[in-house]
């Protein structure tokens, strides 16, 4: 198994992903989808967005890499008795099997930009887009203030190196590089464009509870406790973040959590 495959494997991403519906549902209100559009969420997890998409009366596909979020996503389609929505197993990288130009919309959020190769990456979502359609990314930005990235910042500070050639997901939140993957596949650099915008955090239990999500169940930073075990530094990667959270809720009742992350919204038109 490859090693992005196993870090989300690792954890349970439905854990945080819980959190996160009512920002899912926003930010695919605002995608402009109609019914019978044909959508691809890739690094769909177990359908935050892909979910509010089949709802609107789009025809979806969720491709992940971790099995257990494709199975968590194909049953909570089942439960909520959503028809017109299919999880499947795929790497963003090839995305074998899937034919080119069949998508109106090809969307992941938070999701191919965990893929390694990069520029594979962008080729292939260019590759499964009919012409006329879009691709809209959402990815964390380095070195952000908000949340997520300050978590990943964080983390990566307790984690040993990546090994050479390794280049850091955020990349995909910075504009220069998200135009030369693009370009790169093809696409004209005035058909790519940018907007910062906004998810919310929201859970009924403290920013120090909440933490424990991340903890227990986010590969990324399940892999930096293992690693600060092994060098004594776990407590103090806890205080970290801890205050980090703490500082970061913006709920009036310390008991509940409410906390905003930047993210760089890219879309591409085919
Ligand atoms: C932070 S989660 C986001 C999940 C979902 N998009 C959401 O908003 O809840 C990242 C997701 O990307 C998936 N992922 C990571 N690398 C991938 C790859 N190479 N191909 C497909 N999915 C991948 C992970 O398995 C995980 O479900």
């Amino acid at each position: 198994m490859n090693a992005n495959q196993a870090l989300w494997e690792k954890g349970d991403f439905t854990q945080l992903a819980r959190t996160m519906r009512q920002s899912g549902e926003k930010f695919v209100a605002g995608l402009g989808i109609t019914k019978g559009m044909k959508v691809l969420d890739l690094g769909c997890g177990d359908g935050t967005t892909a979910i509010p998409a089949a709802k609107l009366g789009a025809e979806v596909l969720g491709v992940d890499i971790a099995r257990n979020l494709v199975e968590a996503g194909t049953k909570r389609a089942a439960d909520e008795n959503i028809t017109g929505i299919k999880f499947q197993y795929g790497d963003a990288i090839q995305l074998d099997g899937i034919d080119d130009k069949q998508f109106d919309l090809v969307v992941s959020v938070f999701g191919a930009m965990f893929a390694p190769q990069p520029y594979d990456v962008a080729r292939s979502m260019v590759r499964v887009t009919k012409p006329g359609g879009r691709i809209i990314m959402g990815n964390w930005i380095p070195g952000d203030p908000t949340l997520v990235a300050q978590v990943l910042k964080t983390s990566s500070a307790f984690t040993p190196p990546p090994p050479e050639g390794f280049i850091s997901p955020m990349l995909w939140g910075t504009e220069p590089e998200v135009i030369n993957r693009f370009t790169a596949a093809g696409i004209k650099k005035e058909n790519i464009s940018f907007e910062k915008v906004t998810f919310t955090f929201i859970a009924d239990e403290s920013p120090v509870i909440y933490l424990q999500r991340f903890i227990n169940y986010y590969g990324p930073t399940m892999n930096a406790f293992d690693a600060a075990d092994k060098n004594g530094k776990r407590a103090e990667l806890q205080e970290q973040l801890e205050a980090l959270f703490t500082a970061q809720n913006t709920a009036a009742d310390p008991g509940k959590t409410n906390i905003d992350a930047s993210f760089l919204k890219v879309t591409v038109q085919i």
